[in-house]
């Protein structure tokens, strides 16, 4: 299944194929150059032996053609590496926008996952075939790094902030998962494997889930809990921003800025309130810093994301402070 050792990994993402394309062309120049090189080296040597004690070869005084080539040349080819790396990267850097949204948080040492639709699994991630599916990942301790060799993905997953990476799986089957940065003694078992599913498949087993709550209605209870809907609801009198369809969308600040509500600024604002305080309220939210876990954080996030714009637009969030809107600008992409 998963044990047959090969050089290149099975190809089983939209990307996959371009990816290689761009490594076989690194192949072929690395072992063009090397071979050249290594060939040289020997031709030389036997060329320009010492034949006598005496010998007495011709100086040789360089030659500026020669010197040219070997600038010109390599300097060409890296331009072509770069040029195609950076195209492969910024054409594979965001998601569709069909995606759906998968959490990531890696901890030493081990991989969590949760569906929106609330189902969570460890070291093992479900996924349909033929669907764009966004990771928004995040890490409890150290660094980690999400690879999936199959999907040529990996991304590094960063405690304190969120990253992103998207792939669509081509085949159903079973893949590889590693953690790709060193976090620790068992680094090498952060191991695990990403199961592509045919969509009804799919959709079967997300059913199959302990609780079968959507991560967006635990998000809803710890909302509750927490205390926000105190001040974050609409009849909550102004003393905190309305939620209802905030997520990506502008925000003005106290500063002046206009920041879009993503992922990173929820997290930032509940974690530390007062880094980008929203214009018109003072800054009296008490910091969440310590007393939600990765996990909790992800569905209050999940949560938000589902509260829709109300139809009248409460008093607290104008129409005129959503204006400087960044035209066509749904979504805010590292
Ligand atoms: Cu996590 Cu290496």
């Amino acid at each position: 299944m998963q044990s047959e050792f090969s050089i290149f990994p099975q190809k089983a993402s939209t990307i996959a194929e371009s990816v290689d394309l761009l490594y076989y062309f690194l192949s072929v120049v690395t072992v063009f150059f090397t071979v050249l090189i290594f060939s040289l080296v020997f031709y030389f040597a036997l060329r320009y032996r010492r034949r006598s004690p005496a010998d007495r070869p011709r100086p040789i005084e360089g030659s500026n053609r020669l010197e040219a080539i070997w600038s010109i040349v390599p300097l060409l080819l890296t331009m072509v590496m770069f040029g195609w790396g950076a195209a492969l990267y910024f054409a594979n850097s965001r998601p569709p926008d069909n995606a759906i949204d998968i959490y990531v948080v890696g901890k030493q040492w081990m991989w969590k996952l949760q569906h929106t639709e609330g189902r969570r699994e460890i070291n093992e991630l479900h996924v349909p075939v033929g669907v764009p599916v966004r990771l928004i990942m995040t890490s409890e301790d150290v660094i980690h790094s999400f690879f999936v060799p199959a999907f040529r993905i990996k991304h590094d997953v960063v405690p304190g902030r969120y990253t992103t990476q998207w792939f669509q799986a081509t085949k159903a089957g079973r893949y590889h998962l590693f953690c790709a940065e060193y976090c620790g003694t068992k680094h090498s078992g952060m191991i695990g494997s990403v199961v592509v599913m045919e969509v009804s498949e799919y959709v079967d087993w997300l059913g199959g889930g302990a609780t079968g709550e959507s991560m967006a209605s635990q998000g809803e209870r710890l909302f509750q809990q927490l205390g926000c809907s105190g001040c974050h609801r609409p009849d909550a009198h102004g003393r905190g921003p309305v939620l209802e369809g905030v997520f990506n969308s502008p925000v003005r600040l106290e500063s002046g800025e206009t920041v879009i509500a993503d992922e990173a600024y929820l997290r930032e604002s509940i974690l530390n309130p007062r880094a980008k305080v929203v214009v018109g309220f003072r800054p009296i939210m008490p910091t969440f810093a310590g007393q939600v876990s990765e996990e909790a954080l992800l569905q209050l996030i999940a949560y938000i994301k589902t509260l829709a714009r109300p139809e009248r637009t409460p008093v607290s969030q104008t129409p005129e402070r959503q204006a400087p809107a960044a035209k066509g600008r749904t979504r805010t992409e590292r």
